[in-house]
């Protein structure tokens, strides 16, 4: 943005400021009118938005890869396979077919009644294909799902470990986001009891997550059925489910829609998209599938915000539904690939004392506590103290070169999260720099200094 400003700001400056055709004195009264204060302040709502993690770290992780450092980057949220051939050769058939207009602004009529179809077959979502609102990724699904359910005096419960955009987009939206902690020892999941006690009569909606960003735990359907109990006696309260991870989900663990439970299906907002499964991040194309009402004011967001999502990624998603049920081969190959991965990590974390975590259900991630490695007392020769986790994870990237992103930004400032979403090759390497930074050799433990 600040790049955007002076560039534009130069382009309109340069012809009047040239020094060679204008003496200093004519110039004063421009420059003394550039100087002049101008109000900077924000939407309130917009100045207290904190970036996000994930992005920066991304970002970090860019940069001293340009600046010439061998960064394994650890952070990102997205697969590393290729996108399905056939998908590309459908968005190469538009471009070249004339597809290149704008589309509906809730998606093309093909798509829209292809989602459908995939929701009643793979999802017992019965939905209308007017249901449905086909946005510029999942991202934007979110965020329409919210402003059109959530406002000022609203609660959005938000059980954490937490995608860290749903709190800001709640506060964004002006309504209150309350976050209900769900610890390691409960699987990261969010327990009937807790829903439960943090109810009141303004908690508007609830937010799901499943299979989980950043913890990659899967709910069993047991737990969804007890939560949607409890959820169906409060007449106010709506469920946003956000499934954009699916398809990686490792049997016997399995994915249920929270829509399909009985009696949910007029209260609960289901996000979902092809960036994670079809390795589609690029292409930006998500969908939400939600009541009428609901699904009707999502699109009248959009209509003023963005319009309809890009006519060539949405042709190409219909090829990506074409591949079959549950992603047909493409993305078996790749969840048999995150499978293999996950193993692999969650061995090697576990091989570092003081590092606990329980191999996940499902995404790509894992999310290790690492409390007991910081605190008072505790010391990395050369970096310094390292108090918190998130010190931690400077020092993994400083001294190790491995980007890993602070749990803190989730909400549980206890853990970091790994993207095991990279080749095997990075993996090990990674690992074999984290371990090596973290040896009780290099990295002094609290307990030590105690003992
Ligand atoms: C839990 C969750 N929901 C939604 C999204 C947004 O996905 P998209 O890239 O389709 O906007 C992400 C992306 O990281 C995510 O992790």
């Amino acid at each position: 943005m600040e790049r955007a400003l002076t560039t534009s700001c130069s382009l309109r400056c340069v012809p009047f400021a040239h020094p060679a055709r204008h003496p200093r004195a004519a110039r004063a009264p421009l420059l003394r009118a550039m100087a002049s204060p101008v109000d900077q302040s924000l939407n309130p709502l917009v100045a207290s938005l904190r970036p996000s993690a994930t992005v920066q770290l991304t970002d970090t992780a860019v940069r001293l890869r340009e600046a010439g450092v061998d960064v394994v980057a650890l952070a990102a949220g997205e697969p590393d396979a290729p996108t399905p051939a056939a998908v590309c050769a459908a968005g190469i058939e538009a471009i070249a077919s004339g597809l290149t207009r704008y589309t509906p602004n809730n998606g093309t009529a093909p798509l829209r009644a292809a989602i459908a179809k995939k929701l009643a077959a793979e999802n017992d979502m019965i939905v209308d294909p007017a249901q449905v609102v086909v946005s510029n990724g999942a991202k934007q699904a979110v965020w329409q799902a919210l402003l059109a359910t959530c406002g000022p005096g609203d609660q959005v419960l938000i059980p954490a470990p937490y995608w860290v955009s749903y709190p800001e987009m709640a506060r964004l939206a002006g309504a209150t986001p309350v976050v209900l902690p769900c610890p390691a020892a409960e699987g990261f999941l969010l327990t009937p009891r807790r829903l439960a006690s943090a109810l009141t009569p303004a908690s508007r909606l609830l937010i799901l997550c499943s299979p989980s960003n950043p913890t990659g735990a899967v709910y069993p359907e047991a737990t969804l059925r007890a939560l949607a109990e409890v959820v169906a006696a409060h007449p106010r309260l709506l469920v946003l489910s956000d499934e954009i991870y699916e398809y990686v989900v490792f049997p016997p663990a399995r994915h249920v829609s929270f829509a399909s439970l009985p009696g949910m299906a007029h209260r609960t907002l289901t996000v979902n998209g092809f960036s994670k499964a079809y390795a589609m991040t690029g292409w930006r194309l998500g969908y939400l599938a939600a009541p009428p009402t609901f699904a009707t004011a999502a699109g009248v967001v959009q209509s003023q915000c963005t319009s309809g999502a890009s006519s060539i990624a949405q042709h190409a998603a219909l090829a990506a539904l074409g591949l079959g049920p549950h992603g047909g081969d493409p993305v078996a190959r790749m969840v048999a690939a995150f499978r293999e991965r996950r193993d692999y990590v969650v061995a090697r974390l576990r091989a570092i004392p003081g590092v606990v975590l329980d191999a996940p259900d499902g995404a790509f991630y894992v999310f290790p506590d690492a409390s007991a490695l910081v605190g008072p007392g505790a010391e990395a020769p050369g970096f310094g103290p390292v108090p918190t986790v998130a010190e931690l994870c400077r020092y993994i990237l400083e001294v190790a070169h491995v980007v890993v992103v602070p749990g803190e930004a989730f909400g549980e400032p206890a853990c970091f999260r790994i993207s095991y979403a990279t080749s095997m090759e990075q993996l090990e390497k990674g690992l074999d720099r984290i371990a090596a930074a973290l040896a009780p050799e290099k990295l002094q433990r609290p307990s030590d200094v105690a003992a």
